[in-house]
């Protein structure tokens, strides 16, 4: 089974084409094999915005859509109707560049009479773990990107937007935005969080107290407003050209972002027990963060770096998860700027 991945819901646009043993089983199952990985990340049209412009990104996307899907089928060396479903993130997201990639993948599966799958980009990361390790259902998932910042029971795609019970979300910002206004604070550029996380290496991560917001909180809510405030304000005190400074702060706010993560986690291990922690999204990328989850005594399964941020690979993959499943998607499916993976706990759905 074939699948094809396409990616646009924020910043990168990427194409990718997985490959999977066919199997209606839905348990424990060999992993996927890439046979095409390509991504356009719109850095240069953003960078000097210090941030993503919608507009911009949706035509980016546009103009760069058709020629990646080309090079995807080129690099696996197969034809459009070799494959057996087309997938595309059908949201949340900016929703110009969400339309993008839905109308080329329903124009590509109705030329040529493939399946069309909606994929939801928040259970493209939830299930990327699956795509490279063998992981079985249920498990206790940290999904830490630039817009959001939750942990989830993942049971499986089986229901409709799949089968997923939310411990706990952020009441304000999500973890990736506070690593991108902390690089923006400190003048480290953007993308944020890599720029942050290098410039932390070495730095005394003691130096700067900062607060630990929801710490030893019940429940598994995060917040990071207030860490983002302390940060400002810090950032604005600290003495003009002093990289040692920059990399103490960036170092502390690793930190406490790591003290708040292994605090969260595990509240819901306690909560929702689970032998397995998956990590996946943006923030996933980083070593440090790895490091500190790593302690918490259970299995943490984190995709490999390149597809913890945006990918087309972990599209595909929830595209072949659904597929083998029979869920597919009708070519009249809606893109959906907002699109949330599940209620919360006791709320129903
Ligand atoms: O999953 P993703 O590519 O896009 C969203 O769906 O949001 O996540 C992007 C976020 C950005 O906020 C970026 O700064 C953050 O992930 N990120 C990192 C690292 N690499 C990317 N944050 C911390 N450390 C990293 N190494
Ligand atoms: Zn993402």
């Amino acid at each position: 089974m074939r699948v094809l991945g396409i990616e646009t819901s924020c910043d990168e646009t990427a194409v990718a084409i997985v490959e999977a043993d066919a199997g209606a089983d839905g348990g424990d199952r060999p992993v996927g094999r890439i046979l095409a990985n390509v991504v356009y990340s719109q850095l240069t049209e953003h960078r000097r915005f210090g941030g993503v412009v919608p507009e911009i990104a949706a035509r980016a996307h546009l103009e760069r859509i058709d020629g990646l899907v080309e090079q995807a089928l080129a690099e696996a060396g197969l034809a459009l109707g070799e494959l057996d479903g087309i997938a595309a993130t059908g949201g949340p997201g900016l929703i110009g560049g969400v339309m993008v990639g839905v109308m080329t993948a329903k124009a590509i599966a109705f030329a040529h009479d493939k399946p069309f799958l909606a994929i939801n980009h928040l259970e493209g990361h939830a299930l990327s773990a699956r795509l490279t390790e063998t992981v079985e259902f249920p498990y206790l998932l940290l999904l830490v990107s630039g817009g959001h910042c939750q942990l989830l029971t993942v049971r499986g795609p089986d229901r409709k937007g799949g089968d997923f019970t939310r411990l706990g979300t952020t009441i304000d910002d999500a973890v990736g935005e506070c690593f991108d206004k902390t690089a923006k604070l400190l003048g480290l550029g953007f993308p944020g969080g890599p720029a942050v996380e290098r410039a932390a290496k070495g730095g005394d991560p003691n130096r700067f107290k900062l607060p630990r917001p929801m710490w030893r909180k019940p429940g598994c809510d995060f917040s990071f407003s207030g860490l983002k405030t302390a940060v400002r304000q810090m950032a604005g005190s600290l003495p003009k050209d002093d990289p040692r400074a920059v990399a103490d702060l960036c170092a502390s706010f690793q930190r406490t972002v790591g003290d708040v993560l292994v605090d969260r986690c595990s509240n819901a291990l306690a909560l929702a027990p689970s032998d397995t922690l998956v990590v996946a999204g943006g923030v996933a990328a980083n070593a440090y963060l790895r490091g500190r989850l790593e302690g918490l005594g259970v299995r943490l399964v984190a995709p490999p770096i390149e597809f913890c941020t945006d990918n087309g690979a972990m599209i595909a993959w929830a595209g072949i998860e659904r597929l083998r499943r029979g869920l597919v998607d009708a070519l009249d499916f809606a893109p959906r700027p907002r699109w949330p993976l599940a209620a919360a706990a006791g709320e129903g759905t």
